[in-house]
């Protein structure tokens, strides 16, 4: 496959796309098979060798880190290890043994986002575990079935608690049949921070949380001012965009240099490439970029703003290459899924809406509920599924299931979303096929949270083969705390 030609109509083809329907933001398979060019069918994987067990401690505690620079106030963060970003690497068949300690003044848990694990892992308080209470311990140990690029991250209170940083990354590696000449992690995320006394601004607002979410007031890339990272000169390196702000929307380009889409949530796809991608919060993208010439710089942006603002620069070091070859990713290992049964494949619509109004929470004889003083709610309530709204009085009180899946069985999602605000809809122990949308135009990928544009509808199937009860919400999650969240069983 050449992408040359279609690099060179990249930038007046997002020019176009952001002027005209933003809507369209790849270019898709189809696109390319109608220029002559088919997709590059993905490798099997070879079987893990030499399965092991990795551990890891994650002490979650206050810790006041400099986020804005060694010469400003520190924030006061809250992370699972002494470096404000922990990472966790491992490989496809190992079991990860991850002990949570619990150091900060209220509990807490660790929610897998994107891996497919017994439900008993999955780290959502009273659904699938206690919480774990300040002073407490829990371990959690399941196997890895796929490769990828993941994240973790608490399930109650995550407004506040991922707003202060309390997150990590879990990279499954084994998917790459050539090595890179470099492995890079473009982590986003925006801090609410009052720039001149480092605290934290109110995580929730009720006109953040009715509309599109409360931006943060600070960017950064890897937990810093934006980056300069260093990549070996004119060879091709992975680089691993992951969004985990708890709000904001981006729209992912590359400018100054070649790059291609190679996996989306973690899960290998024929090499496609950018001209630029929406990843909602919780959703991430793996892409091949050609680094730039000793000396030269290109950029990962965010076209999203009416000017793109650089996340990170990537500037060439060391010597060319002797021989310097066109830019052809080579694509990684295809992801080992269950392929859903379209044709005997139950299809459930779900609609994503405001509610009529901010409800109080009101007891069946009419009186107001008090509340108390439970982590897991929010006391007022914007948005629902399929006119079901949680947590209103808290994980601790569920309502009826979304839908009751049987085991083995595919299914199709009809998503619906009849807002005006977008949505990255997720959900937990399951990865799903995106396969079309009634305004974007994307490829069929495989992923564990779509984003709903306004109005979008987007038609998903997977086999529900995970036993449990799942949860299914969307990723802003100011939204998930006011309503946009329920679950699904597999029995
Ligand atoms: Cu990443 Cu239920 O969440
Ligand atoms: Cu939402």
């Amino acid at each position: 496959m050449t992408l040359d030609r279609s690099l060179a109509s990249r930038h007046s083809r997002r020019r176009f796309l952001i002027g005209g329907s933003a809507a369209a933001t790849v270019l898709s398979v189809g696109g390319l098979a109608a220029r002559g060019q088919s997709p590059k069918p993905l490798p099997p994987s070879p079987d893990p060798v030499a399965p092991a067990v990795r551990r890891a401690l994650l002490t979650a505690a206050p810790r006041p880190m400099q986020l804005l620079g060694d010469d400003r106030p520190a924030s006061p963060l809250w992370t699972f290890g002494d470096e404000p970003l922990t990472v966790i690497r491992a490989r496809r068949g190992d079991t990860l043994e991850a002990r949570l300690e619990n150091r900060l003044p209220e509990h807490t848990s660790v929610h897998w986002h994107g891996i497919r694990l017994p439900n008993a892992m999955d780290g959502v308080p009273y659904m699938t575990q206690q919480p774990v209470e300040p002073g407490e311990a829990f371990d959690y140990r399941f196997a890895l079935p796929d490769t990828g690029t993941f994240f973790f991250h608490p399930h109650c209170n995550t407004v506040e608690q991922l707003g202060r940083g309390l997150a990590g990354v879990l990279i499954v590696e084994g998917d790459t049949p050539k090595r890179y000449a470099a492995d890079v992690l473009c982590l986003l995320k925006d801090w609410r921070i009052d720039e001149t006394t480092g605290e934290f601004l109110d995580f929730l607002t009720d006109s953040g949380a009715a509309k599109a979410g409360t931006f943060g007031t600070v960017r950064s890339t890897d937990f810093r001012p934006t980056p300069t990272v260093g990549i070996p000169a004119g060879r091709d390196v992975r680089v691993r965009v992951l969004n985990l702000d708890v709000t904001r929307v981006s729209q992912i380009g590359v400018e100054g240099t070649d790059a291609a889409v190679i996996a989306t949530d973690g899960n290998a796809v024929s090499p496609f490439p950018l001209v630029d991608w929406r990843l909602g919060p919780a959703m991430r993208l793996d892409l091949t970029v050609r680094a730039p010439k000793p000396g030269e710089t290109a950029r990962i942006v965010d076209y999203f703003a009416k000017d793109p603002v650089t996340l990170m620069t990537l500037a060439g070091d060391g010597p060319v290459p002797d021989a310097e070859t066109g830019f052809d990713p080579a694509p990684l290992y295809a992801p080992h899924l269950p392929e859903p049964d379209l044709r005997n494949a139950e299809v459930l619509p779900f609609t994503f809406s405001s509610t009529a109004v901010n409800r109080a929470v009101v007891a069946p004889n009419g009186d107001v509920i008090d509340l108390g003083r439970s982590l897991c709610l929010n006391p007022t309530t914007y948005w629902a599924i399929n006119k079901q709204s949680w947590p209103e009085r808290g994980h601790e009180f569920p309502p009826p299931p979304l839908a009751e899946l049987t085991r083995g069985r595919t299914y199709e999602f009809e998503l619906r979303n009849v807002t005006p605000h977008m949505h990255p809809i997720h959900l937990h122990g399951h990865t799903f096929k995106v396969l079309e949308s009634n305004k974007v135009d994307r490829p069929v990928h495989w992923a564990d949270t779509v984003l709903l544009t306004p109005k979008e509808r987007v038609r998903i199937a997977f086999v529900a083969d995970n036993p449990g009860r799942w949860m299914f919400h969307c990723h802003i999650i100011e939204h998930q705390d006011t309503g946009m969240m329920g679950y699904v069983t597999v029995t």
